[in-house]
């Protein structure tokens, strides 16, 4: 059974069809009169939405479980939940804290289980922005694509997802929050070297594009006011877009904060392509589940499970 905890679930085929199913206008109904169990342990706008209206495109039903409603780990185990949510869905989506849970639900191999992002990854995000890349570039061998911030859960996928597909991945964020070995042996392992600048001017130069999240992810509110001194320089402004010449482009994963890793006038200016991008979140789900419900499950796709 196919699960995706991470983009390099996929073999570089995998990922280039499933972005080719993405954009098919009548991608299989592989979901048909079954469902969809989206378990959040944290906020979302993006991956709740984009995750349910393409289980309905694909003719399924999404459910939203709060994990305080389901009490994983509290009130039942993660694997009890998991066994009870295969009883009803053909698919489960999981936005965890640690890593580790959305692992314990794939062990199972009950139903293929997606990452909806944890800590350590967020897969369908990196699906919609190779996808946004794709069509705003054509074939992103060769392009540039240079992340400014920290080395964190949205890096780890892009980079694995844009070096897949042949693009060069750059980096630029300060000591402390720079990749770390265990990231550059999984990237490397994908065939994917990312070449790490001391300044971001240096990384962002003649860059297509440039990509930054924010400096504090969801549950590290705690070191917020430190983290805002550590990632001082590393703004993405109007003075870094210029550095990054004419026709580097603008993504951001959103939520952004802005006047922190992102200006206002660069996230709403000419460059930024953050709204085209947060609508691939949908084609991309889509076409990842069409795939993971269909071809990468022997195109079974009958039953309510
Ligand atoms: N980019 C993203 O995952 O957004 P949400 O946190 O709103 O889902
Ligand atoms: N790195 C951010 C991404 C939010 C979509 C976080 O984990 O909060």
């Amino acid at each position: 059974m196919r699960h995706l905890l991470e983009v390099d679930d996929l073999t570089r085929a995998e990922l280039a069809r499933v972005l080719d199913l993405a954009v098919d206008p009548s991608p299989p109904r592989v979901l048909e009169g079954r469902g969809m169990g989206l378990v959040f342990e944290k906020p979302s706008a993006r991956t709740r939405n984009s995750m349910e209206m393409a289980v309905v495109q694909l003719g399924g039903h999404p459910v939203y479980i709060q994990a305080s409603e389901v009490g994983l780990d509290t009130r039942e185990s993660v694997e009890d939940v998991t066994r009870t949510l295969a009883c009803y869905h053909a698919t489960i989506g999981a936005r965890v804290f640690a890593h580790s849970t959305v692992e314990r639900m794939a062990a199972m191999d009950l139903v293929p289980i997606v990452n909806m992002l944890s800590d350590g990854a967020h897969p369908l995000q990196a699906l919609a922005d190779v996808l946004t890349m794709r069509q705003l570039l054509g074939d992103l061998a060769g392009r540039t694509v240079t992340y400014v911030g920290d080395a964190n859960n949205v890096f780890r996928s892009l980079g694995l997802a844009a070096g897949m597909l042949g693009m060069e991945v750059r980096f630029a964020g300060p000591p402390g929050y720079r990749p770390t070995a265990v990231d550059a042996d999984r990237i490397a392992a994908a065939g994917v070297e990312v070449h790490e600048f001391e300044r971001p001017e240096e990384a962002v130069d003649g860059t297509d594009v440039v990509y930054t999240d924010v400096w504090t992810s969801m549950g590290q509110e705690e070191e917020s006011a430190k983290r805002l001194q550590d990632f001082e320089g590393y703004r993405v402004d109007e003075r870094l877009m210029a550095a990054a010449g004419d026709r580097a482009l603008l993504l951001h994963c959103l939520p952004a904060h802005r006047g922190e890793e992102v200006s206002d006038g660069v996230v709403d200016g000419p460059a930024s392509r953050v709204w085209p991008q947060a609508e691939n979140r949908m084609h991309a789900a889509r076409g990842l589940l069409a795939w993971l419900l269909g071809e990468a499950a022997g195109a079974e796709t009958g039953g309510a499970t």
